[in-house]
């Protein structure tokens, strides 16, 4: 058994992670173990490997934040839960290991016949997806967004979840190669950022009302969006994939009236209710197991190949997600 583990943080992700081999307890009352079979490789766990990001776990600590996993034992007590029960992991849990111990209650049951790579991403990216476009602007069918990084997996998800709601989104990717890809996660319109983005965006859209623009890269890409977006519209930036701070001219701010706003899922799950959140997750669970949302999965790799793993989660221009499937090795 390994776990991916690191002891300190640097400017590079793969510098201090590694594979140790993973020793457990024995089971404490309430207890399960699990082993995981999918474990997603997020920017923010990128983020989180280099001290990035707004929420970083004491050190040393074991990475991966979310994930999908088969319960092998259950502490005599238990009775909420079964061996073999495919269940979500608890957020936050160090979830590139080969097996975990936790609270049985933390753990939720989840279909069991669902693709458990599919299953293992649902925890921090279709939430986000679907509460951009519910929390910010009140959208009706036939409005337009507009998106960047729409080839990211939370690009998918937005346009998997706007169909279902009838809404119309452009689809902003700074390669055309990546246009396929956003064609295959159900996307329609694609266009190339660029200091030109608003004038195509205004030919596509015509006299469309598109009241949400939705940013994931910040710097002069916010800006492109805030240009796109109707009078009086709103941007939410919810990511910082190019490192750089969120533009916004005076032309957008002063005389269009736009308003640039922040997303972070971690305050919503704060805030919400566990009933809202019961919600939102078996609505998407259901939609996962059914195939009508997904994320495009680039590579899996095993725990022994954590270092490659994170190299390719962090560089650019994949097909889609790096996922660890820890029972390979
Ligand atoms: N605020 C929240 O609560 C929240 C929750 C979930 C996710 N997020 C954020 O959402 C974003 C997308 O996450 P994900 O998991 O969906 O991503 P992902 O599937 O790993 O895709 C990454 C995306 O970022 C693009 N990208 C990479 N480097 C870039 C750069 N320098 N400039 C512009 N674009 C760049 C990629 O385009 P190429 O293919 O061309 O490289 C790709 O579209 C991330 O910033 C993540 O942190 C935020």
């Amino acid at each position: 058994m390994l776990k991916a583990h690191y002891a300190q943080r640097g400017p590079k992700p793969t510098e201090f992670i590694e594979a140790l081999p993973l020793t457990l307890p024995e089971l404490s009352a309430g207890q399960a173990r699990v082993e995981v079979l999918a474990a997603p490789i997020n920017p923010s766990d990128v983020l989180t490997l280099t001290g990035l990001y707004g929420m970083l776990p004491d050190l040393p600590a074991i990475g991966g934040n979310e994930g999908v996993g088969r319960i092998v034992a259950c502490a005599e007590d238990v009775s909420s839960h079964q061996v073999g029960q495919i269940v979500l992991l608890p957020i936050g849990c160090g979830s590139w290991v080969s097996e975990l111990i936790a609270d049985a209650s933390s753990l939720i049951p989840l279909p069991p016949h669902a693709d458990p790579i599919q299953l293992s991403m649902i925890m921090v990216n279709p939430p986000t997806a679907a509460l951009l476009l519910s929390e910010i602007v009140d959208l009706k069918a036939g409005d337009w967004v507009i998106q960047n990084a729409a080839n990211s997996a939370v690009g998918n998800y937005i346009n998997q979840l706007a169909k279902a709601r009838e809404l119309n989104v452009v689809n902003v990717v700074r390669r055309e190669s990546a246009f396929d890809a956003v064609r295959q996660a159900g996307g329609e319109h694609m266009l190339c950022d660029g200091p030109d983005l608003p004038k195509r965006v205004r030919e596509l859209v015509g006299k469309g009302n598109l009241p949400l623009g939705i940013d994931a890269v910040g710097g002069v890409a916010t800006d492109h969006l805030a240009d796109s977006v109707s009078q009086g519209g709103t941007v939410v930036n919810y990511g910082m994939m190019s490192g750089e701070p969120c533009q916004m001219s005076p032309r957008s701010l002063v005389f269009r009236g736009i308003t640039l706003k922040g997303f972070w899922l971690a305050f919503w799950l704060r805030q919400s209710t566990p009933e809202a959140q019961q919600v939102l997750y078996g609505d998407l669970a259901a939609r996962i197991a059914s195939g009508e949302l997904h994320a495009q999965v680039h590579a899996t790799y095993g725990l022994s190949q954590i270092k490659e793993a994170v190299a390719a989660a962090a560089s650019g221009e994949r097909n889609g997600k790096i996922v660890i499937t820890p029972q390979k090795d």
